[in-house]
This record gives structure tokens, sequence and C-alpha cells, in this order.
């Protein structure tokens, strides 16, 4: 087994790792015993898809369609698609970080099996998502529907998996404010995109979009992370994580497809990290106690605080609560409180005087957080 190692001006996230953005050529099975247990964070896994194809395809007009015939996507039975399956599912669960997550791509061949694999090995399927295409080929004997789509798995390392990474915030945003949906609408790889050879072949029969790539590691990923492609083929998974700032480990049996990943990759230019800062919630934003701002002498005890009507009004105490109307407790409660309510946000309620006006004291929160950030963020 060989490696090829593709130069990626990443910082290396763990440079005793040589096989970091690197493709090892191998069966993938074989291949990831070379890495370490809970080493990569998200997996992408494009499996062959057993097409069972049935003799060759041709369109009305006779000419042969281009079908995906190759010897790696055949299998003689379904059970040892299914030993197959299990093999590398097992496999890359190992590498798998305890919050990692994988996604895992097929059609209605085999998707159905590669999610039972999925979930009797232990993996928590999150979502199966749907990628709808703008531009399928067609059903040419009109026996059944178009096959305009194909389904990806996502699932998460553990059935108590917590952590792994989910980009809620910044998938909402990019979608115009409103949740991303579990079907996604992207045309299949064509033009200047697909790779070609010599005489104009397709260098890979299934070489995914990479906008698909892009929109499953922003959501699934962050800078820095490392993701593995156990049937790296034309290397899109690595083309896509390398522009995204993210690490990537390739493995692909066939040395054409290395060859041409390779090339792809090497040609690949890094965005810049402040196109790639991911937008967070508030619910990612770390957490800051009242005490804090005490602390820290942003409000000292003794000051006054109202809210922004002037209608109630409490004084701070050292200990980082409120004082009012002869009780004492935290801001949310004594803003519940003063205002004979269950409940209340005390960050947004209470405000303190800056330069002859009110401000909240939320303002003051975010300054800690700014001081919270590593630095050079
Ligand atoms: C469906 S294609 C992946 C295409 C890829 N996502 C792309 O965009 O180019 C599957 C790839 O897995 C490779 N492959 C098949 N069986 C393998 C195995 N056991 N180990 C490693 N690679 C394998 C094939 O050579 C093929 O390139």
């Amino acid at each position: 087994m060989s490696v090829v190692r593709i130069v990626n001006e990443l910082p290396q996230a763990a440079p005793q790792s040589p096989w970091l953005d690197t493709i090892l050529k191998g069966d993938c099975v074989a291949a990831l015993e070379r890495l370490p247990d809970h080493s990569v964070d998200v997996i992408f896994a494009d499996p062959p898809y057993n097409l069972q194809l049935d003799g060759d395809l041709h369109r009305p007009d006779q000419s042969k369609v281009d079908a995906v015939d190759d010897h790696w996507d055949q299998f003689d039975s379904f059970q040892t698609y299914d030993a197959f399956t299990r093999a590398w599912l097992l496999a890359c669960r190992r590498v798998l970080k305890p919050n990692g997550t994988i996604w895992v791509i097929g059609s209605y061949h085999n998707i159905f099996r590669v999610g039972t694999s999925l979930q009797d090995l232990g993996f928590w399927v999150l979502n199966d998502v749907i990628w709808r295409k703008t531009n399928p080929m067609p059903n040419f004997r009109g026996r059944r529907f178009q096959n305009a789509h194909e389904t990806m798995i996502w699932a998460s390392r553990d059935q108590k998996g917590k952590g792994y990474t989910f980009n809620y915030e910044a998938m909402k945003a990019a979608n115009d404010d409103i949740q991303m949906r579990s079907d996604w609408l992207f045309p299949i790889c064509t033009g200047g995109e697909r790779l070609k050879d010599e005489n104009g072949d397709k260098v890979h029969p299934t070489q995914k979009p990479e906008a698909l790539l892009a929109r499953v590691l922003m959501a699934s990923t962050k800078p820095g992370d490392v993701v593995l492609d156990p049937f790296f083929g034309s290397g899109t998974t690595g083309a896509v994580a390398k522009r995204l700032g993210r690490h990537f480990v390739g493995i692909e049996r066939e040395q054409a497809y290395i060859d041409a990943a390779t090339a792809r990759i090497a040609a690949v230019e890094p965005l810049g990290k402040a196109e790639l800062t991911v937008m967070t919630g508030k619910r990612a934003e770390p957490r800051v106690a009242f005490v804090s701002v005490v602390e820290s002498g942003l409000l000292r005890p003794g000051t006054v605080l109202s809210d922004a009507r002037r209608r109630h009004a409490a004084i701070v105490r050292a200990d980082g609560t409120l004082a009012a109307n002869g009780d004492a407790g935290s801001i949310h409660r004594m803003g519940a409180k003063v205002q004979g309510l269950d409940a209340c946000n005390g960050w947004t309620f209470w405000h303190y005087e800056e330069e002859g006006g009110l401000k909240p004291i939320d303002d003051l929160r975010s300054k800690i957080r700014l001081q919270m950030l590593p630095v050079g963020a």
C-alpha cells in the first residue's frame, strides 16, 4: 500500500499524523488500520452502489448509455455486499471520534441495506437527506419512474452521540433565514467541473458535484476538522475539504483515480480564514455568568440597574445578585419578580447608564465573550 501526499497549506491539526491530507492506496478496510482510534471528525462515504446492471443499456436511438459497469461496483450477491458494507462501516466507526458523524450516499439499489447495517452496528441516524437532481438521466425504457434523486444517510457514531457538529445557524442564515430542509436541489456533475481524460472521456463514472460536498461539510464540520472519505474516487471530498479549510484523508484502490484526484486537489486554493468563519447562534456562545461582569469591573457593586423605561430599579451586589424591594436574587429572578412575571431574561431586561443613556447589560456580556476568544481569532 502506498501513500500519495498532497501539499495542503492548512495548519496541521495533528502534525504527527502522516496520513493527514493524503490519499492512501488500497482496500479501505485494510487501509483504515493505519489510522488511530477516534482520529477523524466526519466521514463522507460514497461506496459502490452494487447497481446490478443486467447487460448494456441503450437510448431510443440505440446509442449505448455510459452506465456504471465498473468491476468495483460488482458483487455476486446481496450477502457479499452486506458483508463488505459491515466490514468498512466497522472500520470507519473505530476511527471516528465519539462525537463524530458519518454521511453515506447511495441509491435505491443499496441505501436501504447500508441503513440497516448502520443501525445494526450502533450508529444513530440523524437524517436522511435527499439529493434531488435538477438534471437526472431519463428512464430510457419507460418502465419505471425517472430516477431523479440519491439519498444520504447522516448518522452519529452512537445513539448518545452528543456534541456532534451541526452548524444550524449558518445553514438557516444561508437559506434566507428559513430552517434548512432535508431535501437538497443540485445538478449532477457536468460541464467544466467534470474531470475528463485526453480523449474527452469521463475520468470517473460517478464524480459527485462539489456543491453537494460543500453543503455536507459546511453543515457538519468546522474549519480544521479531519474528513475521511474511504471511497475517494476522483477526490471530490478532498478538493472541497481543502477549499473549505478542512483536512482530509482519502482511500482509493485504483491508481488512475488517485492520479486524477492528486492533480485536482493540488490545483485547489483554500479560502481565507475570514471567509471560512462559521456563523454560530447564541446557543454556541460561551456561557457567561452575571457575576463575571461584576468581577471584571464592568459593573461596580452598588450600581443601580433599571428596565428600559426606568419603571423598576435594582442594586448590583458584589456576589453577582441584584437587590430590590427587600428581596435579592439572580438578574433573571429579580427581573421577573419586579414585573410580577414567572420568567424574565435578565440580560435584556436590566439596563445600566452609559453616556447619559441606558444600555442592556447584555452588551457587557458580549464584551466578556470577546475577551474569551482565542488569541488571534
Ligand atoms: C462511487 S465511487 C466514489 C466517487 C467519488 N465520490 C467522487 O466524487 O469521485 C466509489 C469509489 O470507491 C472505490 N472503491 C471501491 N471499492 C473500494 C474498496 N474496497 N476500497 C477502496 N476503494 C474502493 C472505487 O474505485 C471508486 O472510485
